[in-house]
């Protein structure tokens, strides 16, 4: 089963990424955590990157399909993905198309996540992750349940993101409403859609995306 998460910044791709993919042993490819990788890493990718994820814009599309195209094509994908936050652009899923068809693979259901934009700074003003394994909390919403132990890995440091600020969030919002909502009606367009209301609280997200995979759900 091949899934893409869909919505804006804050909606809860990652986190439920991580939860989808553990239940149903897929391998989640997170373009955001790949390329805060490079990053962290110096490469001469993380280095074109760096500056582009700070300011809370796009990184170039030829960067990001080759980074996924790569990962695709690799064994550990041949069970099964989600994508969580790619594609991203209109170009992206085009792109994406043409990787899939090359290795005879097409994705099963585009996961849609609507939350309203004022929940979405909320989010990620209080989110923090494990720094060893990337479990994602939040400050409100989802904390450890021992403080300070991270739940999945009992690592005990934690780290916030650079681009979780104000300023770098609206730019992020902006470029979800101009260049990634377009993808909305071209997977609807192609039956693939199955939004889910990622407003309600984190386990019932999950039991949506759930019917979803299990055949409910769907537009
Ligand atoms: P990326 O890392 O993908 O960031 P994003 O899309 O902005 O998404 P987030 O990771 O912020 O949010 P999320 O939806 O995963 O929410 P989460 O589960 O963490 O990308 C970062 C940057 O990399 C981009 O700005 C861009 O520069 C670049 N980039 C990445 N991919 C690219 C691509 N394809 N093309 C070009 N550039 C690319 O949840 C957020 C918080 O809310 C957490 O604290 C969580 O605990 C909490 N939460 C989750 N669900 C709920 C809920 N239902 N109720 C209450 N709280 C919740």
């Amino acid at each position: 089963m091949n899934l893409i998460f869909l919505g804006p910044p804050g909606a809860g791709k990652g986190t439920q990424a991580q939860r989808v993919a553990a239940a149903h042993g897929l391998v989640q490819l997170s373009t955001g955590d790949m390329l805060r990788a490079a990053v962290a890493a110096g490469t001469e990718v993380g280095l074109k990157a760096k500056a582009v994820m700070e300011a809370g814009e796009l990184v170039s599309d030829d960067i990001v399909v080759a980074i996924v195209a790569d990962r695709i094509a690799g064994p550990d994908c041949a069970g099964g993905f989600v994508l969580d936050g790619f594609p991203r652009t209109v170009a992206q899923a085009e792109a994406l198309d043409t990787v899939l068809d090359g290795n005879g693979m097409r994705i099963d259901h585009v996961v849609e996540m609507t939350v309203d934009d004022d929940a979405l700074v909320e989010r990620i003003s209080g989110r923090f992750s494990c720094v060893a394994c990337g479990a994602a909390y939040h400050d409100r919403f989802n904390r450890p349940k021992v403080e300070g132990v991270c739940d999945a890995c009992g690592g005990g440091e934690f780290v916030r993101r650079e681009d979780d600020n104000a300023e770098t969030v609206a730019t992020r919002l902006r470029a979800y409403h101009a260049q990634t909502a377009p993808l909305l009606p071209y997977y609807r367009e192609r039956g693939a859609l199955r939004p889910v209301d990622g407003m309600a609280e984190i386990d019932a997200v999950t039991r949506q995306i759930e019917a979803v995979l299990d055949g409910g759900g769907g537009d």
